[in-house]
This record gives C-alpha cells, sequence and structure tokens, in this order.
C-alpha cells in the first residue's frame, strides 16, 4: 500500500512509520523536519500552517493517510487538499464532555468543537480534536477514528510511563514517594500496540469511532509493576494529597509531580475508557509490565530532560519534609 503519513517524526508517528515500512508498505511522512524521518520512509518537509502546504502530497490517490494533527485547520485542509481511499484520525480521549464513570463508550458526549482553524492552548485540545474529527468524517472516503488514551512506552520523552520504573531503578532513599491513592485507574497504551493496530486499520480500511487504551490496571499495579522491572526492594511511602499540596508537588505530569495520577474527581475515569469495539476489530495490547520493562531500558539511556515525577533532590527534598513531620 501507498501511505502517507502526516506527521510521523514524532513517538506515535514515528512508530506507525516503522511498523508500516516494516510490514512492506511504501511509507510517505510529511513534517516540517524538527525530527530526523524515520528509516525507510519517503519524506517530505512541508508546513501544514501554509494554505499550500499539502502541495507536494497532493494530485495521487492514496490508499491511506494517516494522520496526528491536533490543528482543526491542517485536518480541513488535508481532508480538502488529499485523494485517499482511507483516513485514520488519531484522536484523544479528551473529545469526552465528562470522566465520571468508568469505561464510556464511543457514543458518550462530547465537548463542542473548536470553531477556529489554530488551537491556541492545550485548554482547547479536546475541542479541536472534536473539530478535527468532524473534519474526518465529513470527507467522502472511509475513516477509522482512534481516541487514544495515555500512549507510554519506549521513547516516551514526557516520563510519564517511564517514571515509576525509573524511580525505582534509581532510588535516592528506602522508599518512594507516591500518592496514596493507589486505586486511581490506568489504562496507557503501548505506542507499539496503537501503532500495529492503526496500520491494520489503514490496511483493512476500517470504518468508524474507536476508543483505544491498554490493559485496565491501578497505580497500584503500576507501581507494583514498577518495583519488579526494576528489581527494587524500595518500600512505598504513600502521601495524601493535602500533604502533597502543601509540599508544592503537582498531578498527572510536569516539573515536581507525581505522574498517572489525578487528583480531580471529576477526571477519575478519565484514563479508562470502554474499549469493546476496538478490540473486536483487532486491537492487542500487551501486559503493563513488559511495557514498563521496555521503558525502564529506554529511561536508562534517554538523552532529553524527563518533564515528569520528583527529580532526585526534590524526592530527598519531600522526604526530608515528610520526615520532619514525624
Ligand atoms: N501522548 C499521549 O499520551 C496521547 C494520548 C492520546 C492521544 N494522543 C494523540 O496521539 C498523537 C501523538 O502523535 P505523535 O506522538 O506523533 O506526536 P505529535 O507531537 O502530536 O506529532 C506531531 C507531528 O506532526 C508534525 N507537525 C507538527 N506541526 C506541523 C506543521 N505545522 N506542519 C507539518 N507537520 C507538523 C511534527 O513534526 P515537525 O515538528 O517536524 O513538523 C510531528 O511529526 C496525537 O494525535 C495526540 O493528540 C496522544
Amino acid at each position: 500500500m501507498d501511505i502517507l503519513i502526516l506527521g510521523g517524526t514524532a513517538f506515535l508517528g514515528r512508530a506507525i512509520a516503522n511498523e508500516a515500512v516494516a510490514r512492506g508498505h511504501g511509507v510517505t511522512c510529511l513534517a516540517r523536519g524538527t525530527e530526523p524521518a524515520p528509516a525507510g520512509v519517503t519524506f517530505i518537509a512541508a508546513d501544514r500552517d501554509e494554505e499550500d502546504g499539502l502541495v507536494g502530497v497532493a494530485g495521487r490517490r492514496w490508499d491511506a493517510v494517516i494522520d496526528v494533527s491536533r490543528q482543526p485547520g491542517q485536518v480541513r485542509r488535508a481532508v480538502r487538499d488529499l485523494d485517499t481511499r482511507h483516513w485514520v484520525f488519531v484522536s484523544t480521549g479528551n473529545v469526552y464532555a465528562a470522566f465520571d464513570r468508568p469505561e464510556q463508550s464511543e457514543d458518550s458526549p462530547l465537548l463542542e468543537p473548536l470553531e477556529c482553524d489554530v488551537m491556541e492552548s492545550m485548554e482547547d485540545y479536546g475541542p479541536a480534536k472534536v473539530a478535527c474529527e468532524r473534519a474526518v468524517s465529513g470527507a467522502t472516503a472511509s475513516a477509522t477514528i482512534v481516541r487514544s488514551g495515555l500512549i507510554g512506552g519506549p521513547g516516551d520523552a514526557s516520563g510519564r510511563t517511564g517514571y515509576w520504573p525509573w524511580r525505582f531503578a534509581s532510588p535516592t532513599g528506602d522508599d518512594v514517594i507516591a500518592p496514596d491513592d493507589l486505586g486511581f485507574p490506568v489504562a496507557l497504551i503501548d505506542v507499539r500496540d496503537l501503532a500495529s493496530w492503526l496500520v491494520t486499520a489503514a490496511e483493512q480500511r476500517i470504518d468508524g469511532v474507536f476508543n483505544a487504551t491498554g490493559p485496565k490496571t491501578t497505580l497500584g499495579e503500576v507501581l507494583d509493576a514498577s518495583r519488579q522491572v526494576a528489581h527494587s526492594s524500595a518500600a512505598l511511602r504513600l502521601i495524601p494529597l493535602d500533604r502533597m499540596t502543601e509540599l508544592g508537588v503537582a498531578e498527572w505530569m510536569g516539573p515536581r509531580s507525581m505522574p498517572l495520577w489525578i487528583a480531580d474527581p471529576e477526571w477519575r475515569w478519565f484514563a479508562t475508557l470502554g474499549t469493546d469495539r476496538a478490540r473486536a476489530a483487532g486491537l492487542v495490547t500487551r501486559p503493563l509490565a513488559d511495557t514498563l520493562a521496555d521503558t525502564l531500558g529506554y529511561e536508562l539511556t534517554r538523552e532529553v530532560p524527563r518533564q515528569a515525577g520528583l527529580a532526585d533532590e526534590e524526592e530527598r527534598e519531600v522526604r526530608r519534609a515528610l520526615d520532619a513531620a514525624g
């Protein structure tokens, strides 16, 4: 097949390109060129923010176009300018209007779509992806729209999935500091499993909207598996939300944070979407421990700074504050 990936040079897009090349497809990636292109693809450097940014890949018929954009204008122009037998659009669980119940289905209410072409801030991420989905659904070709949950695995530069195994492998004391909410739902999907199924969706022209997450687990299971893959005997030191707030520790990601955990009860079921439809259509996900083991390998050799978790000195500082409080 002749597959065009709009993107294809970052975390997920690169995994999709690698998978499609490995399956023998002809793969073209279009991006501005911030990162080197994956091996084995034809690379087209272009800026999709330009009105005619897709001119280099228009005027021919693709078997499938796979798009990872979050900018409605980019997606609208792609649908307008490209000729393809099938679209695969990578969306997100953030399109849903609420996260007040576990395993919500694809038919749950969505946010209102962003009207304008450009998403200016991450506040508009969900509405922007709803607008992108609408543009793809309005295309004449068939389309797979995939609402992914948190994507993890080797190459996750954010450090969200790698922090916990890395922290157990690189302890700053006898224990690892973690939130006291071990039941928090987590369902991260391995980037390689998602990429594999997205290529299958392109090959089989699977039509429809699908949630895609990994196995349903909890933060406690992530911590247990992280300890195991790091061959660590460190204990857990669990701290409640009010202490975390006092100590300036954030939730989810970013500097001085506790990755994969969200305090806000309105977001409790953010991670665990209902995936029956995708699994019936061929999505297969590996066990969490396999993802964490491979992500630890990446973390131990990573060259770019981690953007999540507590740095060594921060964890020591938090431990000292907890010790001092008795
Ligand atoms: N990470 C998660 O946990 C998560 C969860 C749910 C859903 N998702 C979705 O999964 C996808 C992740 O995709 P990804 O990992 O490949 O990362 P990404 O950072 O979204 O990739 C953006 C790609 O598009 C290219 N690009 C950006 N601006 C461009 C422009 N103006 N013109 C042309 N190309 C442009 C980038 O390359 P250049 O910079 O070189 O242009 C890069 O290849 C996204 O759709 C995201 O919304 C992610």
